[in-house]
């Protein structure tokens, strides 16, 4: 708890571009949870060097991503939006906490499967340990709650178990994390393979809209999205490509899915997907504006950096300093 408020920990990592799944699926509606919540969103930087990155690159897109936190409308007044690399309690206790946690847990996260499949050239410590430091940073902030998607469920257990196995040791020192399930958000599928997620890392860029992609490039992507020759709007499994575009639709336009059953009764897949595009258009556009404008204040993204970057870290302290008291690190003498 800080100020009577429960804790929310979320993080996303500055790799690949942002999608309007991203945007749909966790960023919108971070916005409206930070009445209810303390919330902490992080820019998980150290997460991302467990894959080889261009250092230019990445510190480009780190800021952007943060500098998109706001665009989307997290107000960093009441969001604490940050790098977690400022952070230096974050790499500290994931130390702690590798020590607490056992090789057959990490060995059975099938994120580290697959992207050391992906990855065949470059396994490393840090991919297999990467769920740590997840702990790590949903536990220093004694989180209550995490938004996460499906894929990063698994992630969120093991945090819960290493923090429950170092709470049974040592007394109640971490915050047993829950999921956030509330109004989640639409979970977005690729516009090429509607049984496969839509993800910033996919190859085919027509698969995904980029939240910076213009109006053109938006209709386009749309234009060929796979659908299927039933030639009917029905909100249904038997039509995934269909159902998916609906669900876009419905998460733009706030109209349910029955709603736009009606809505494209009769019409063709054309118009509906032209309907989609302009959809999408008009929910993205105020971010991309206001992106631009925030890219161009330099002084207030470095303001709100410096800032965040202090609150994180003292409540950061607060907990790192109890974990390495009770784990028997010696005080430090001032
Ligand atoms: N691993 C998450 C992802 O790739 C990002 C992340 C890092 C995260 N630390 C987190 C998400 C803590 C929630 C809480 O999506």
């Amino acid at each position: 708890m800080i100020d009577g408020k429960k804790v929310l920990f979320s993080g996303m990592q500055a790799t690949g571009t942002l999608t309007i799944g991203n945007y749909l699926g966790a960023l919108k509606n971070w916005v409206s949870l930070s009445e209810e919540y303390e919330c902490f969103y992080s820019v998980v930087d150290l997460h991302s060097i467990t894959v080889r990155q261009d250092p230019a690159e990445l510190r480009r897109r780190a800021r952007a991503l943060l500098t998109l936190y706001i665009a989307a409308g997290l107000d960093p007044k009441k969001n604490c939006i940050y790098y977690q690399s400022h952070v230096s309690g974050h790499a500290e206790l994931a130390w702690i906490l590798n020590c607490f946690t056992y090789m057959g847990e990490l060995n059975r996260m099938t994120q580290f499967k697959d992207k050391s499949a992906k990855h065949a050239d470059n396994i490393n410590a840090g991919l297999f340990t990467y769920p740590v430091l997840m702990a790590a940073d949903i536990l220093l902030y004694q989180a209550d709650v995490v938004p996460v998607g499906i894929d990063q469920m698994q992630h969120l257990e093991i945090t819960r178990d290493i923090a429950q196995r170092f709470n049974a040791i040592y007394g109640d020192v971490f915050t047993i994390p829950e999921p956030y399930i509330g109004k989640v958000g639409a979970k977005i599928m690729s516009l090429q393979d509607p049984a496969k997620k839509m993800s910033k890392s996919d190859e085919n860029p027509n698969a995904s809209i980029y939240l910076m992609d213009d109006p053109d490039t938006i209709m386009r992507k749309f234009k060929r999205a796979v659908t299927d020759s039933e030639a009917c709007v029905r909100y249904t499994d038997e039509q995934p490509g269909i159902k998916n575009l609906i669900d876009i639709y419905s998460a733009c336009t706030g109209k349910k899915p029955e709603e736009v059953e009606r809505e494209f009764d009769g019409k063709g897949y054309g118009d509906f997907k032209t309907a989609v595009g302009e959809a999408a258009v008009s929910v993205l556009k105020p971010v991309q504006e206001r992106f631009a404008e925030l890219e161009k204040d330099k002084a207030y993204i470095d303001s709100v950096i410096k800032e965040n970057a202090e609150k994180a870290g003292y409540f950061a302290q607060k907990t790192l300093r109890k974990v390495q008291k009770k784990v028997g690190f010696p005080e430090k003498i001032r």
